[in-house]
């Protein structure tokens, strides 16, 4: 079959990477791909949100399946483009509707939606320009730290955890009067929740769902886990263990998919929790609709079977009778990134030493090829991942490898993995 996957970072080469592997696959294309995903499939030089364009190539390639990567053609509606045009119906989009991407689009109908499903979250309140005096009072019945989250994607900025009242009330304000545009017109404030975060991940028809290996990811820019949030310094897989996995799908995955499927919401794809375990109860902080981004480039590692043919289960609604078998081993994820991220940084920075990496894989997020060149193009620029019995076997190979590419101002966490 020829399929179109859509997305350009790391998650994206590391799905790449898997489909490339499917006996299944005449053809692979990625829209718009970096500089690594070319060498799995054939890059095309197409947004992953221009509808228009994406059609005229499925058309024409005779595509038979698309695959979305990011969050934002998902929340625009790529599904429902698809169904509702006559030549495109037909072929399948993994990734949920409109309707079902609203679950990451917007925390206030999240929120709402595990209210009506009693799927177990921080409680909450949801604030617009109209109602602020109640958000203050709300703020005023918390304890601190509180935390403050734009209702609409904001590229991961829009969560403020905030140490006093005062900061809370005073970045309330900011959030409604436009601090990020649109996105920050209602917010939602919850309760502080205290835990170690996990990331699980499923693929669902609508009905059937498969629990593919969950993972830890470091989402802080410092060692010791201080500075900044980024969008993830590195990954390792497996985290959870089966009791707690137990409670996760009985309490959050089962209630989540039958709620979508009770509410007539058309949900074919991939779900991921952001979870965090509260004295051993997991509860959720996020949902996301897509694959999440370094942890995809250790989950993909533990899937031992064909992912093209859990992808077609998922179209055609029969993921039920497909295999998923789990690579025992560990597999992690060290990110390589620009000097200055998640803040300022350069681009268009020379990289070498990726054909000399032996026992790790290499997948790309932030590369672009200029004049034959491999070139920086983003933050997080490249993800080192790979196997090891445990995740300590794993993790040195992964920063062997980190030490020998090299690219002006690099930065990796050395301590991914350190505190468990
Ligand atoms: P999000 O963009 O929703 O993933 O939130 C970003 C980060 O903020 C999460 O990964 C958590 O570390 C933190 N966070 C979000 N909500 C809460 C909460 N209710 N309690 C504690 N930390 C939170
Ligand atoms: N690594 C977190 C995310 O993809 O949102």
């Amino acid at each position: 079959m020829k399929l179109l996957l859509l997305g350009s970072g790391g998650r994206e080469h590391a799905l790449a990477w898997k489909i490339a592997q499917s006996p299944k696959i005449e053809k692979l294309y990625i829209a718009p791909g970096n500089a690594g995903t070319s060498n799995v499939g054939e890059n095309v030089a197409i947004k992953a949100d221009d509808f228009t364009a994406i059609r005229e190539f499925v058309v024409k390639n005779n595509i038979d399946m698309v695959v979305v990567g990011p969050e934002d053609p998902l929340v625009k509606g790529i599904y429902d483009y698809f169904k509702k045009d006559e030549a495109l119906k037909n072929i399948p989009v993994i990734g949920p509707s409109k309707a079902g991407a609203v679950l990451e689009g917007s925390k206030e109908f999240a929120k709402g939606f595990m209210q009506r499903h009693n799927i177990p979250t921080a409680g909450y309140k949801s604030i617009t320009a109209a109602n602020l005096e109640e958000g203050l009072a709300f703020l005023e019945t918390l304890e601190a730290p509180y935390v403050l989250k734009a209702d609409g994607l904001c590229a991961g900025k829009g969560v403020l955890i905030l140490p006093t009242l005062e900061e809370a009330k005073k970045e309330l304000k900011e959030m409604l009067s436009g601090m990020f545009g649109d996105a920050s017109a209602t917010v939602v404030i919850e309760e502080f929740l205290s835990g170690i975060e996990c990331s699980v991940f499923v693929l669902t028809d609508g009905k059937n769902y498969k629990i593919l290996p969950e993972a830890k990811d470091y989402k802080r820019i410092g060692e010791g886990d201080k500075g900044l949030n980024t969008g993830g310094m590195g990954t390792f897989s497996p985290f959870a263990d089966k009791a707690w996995m137990e409670k996760v799908e009985e309490r959050i995955i089962r209630p989540t998919v039958e709620g979508l499927a009770a509410e007539g919401i058309d949900y074919k794809g991939f779900i991921f929790f952001g979870l965090i375990n509260v004295k051993g109860e997991p509860m959720v902080i996020e949902y996301n609709v897509r694959m999440g981004d370094p942890e995809t480039e250790s989950v993909m590692l533990r899937i031992k079977s064909d992912l093209v043919e859990l992808l077609k289960g998922v179209a055609t609604g029969n993921l039920n009778e497909k295999v998923l078998e789990i690579d025992p081993r560990s597999a992690v994820c060290v990110m390589l990134v620009s000097g200055g991220y998640p803040e300022h940084y350069d681009k268009g920075f020379a990289i070498s030493g990726v054909e000399e990496i032996e026992n790790s894989i290499v997948f790309h997020a932030g590369t672009a090829l200029k004049d034959g060149q491999v070139v920086t193009s983003g933050g997080r620029v490249i993800a080192v991942s790979s196997y090891g019995a445990n995740k300590e076997e794993a993790l040195a190979q992964s920063f062997a490898n980190a030490k020998k590419i090299n690219f002006d101002k690099k930065y990796f966490r050395s301590d991914i993995g350190f505190d468990l």
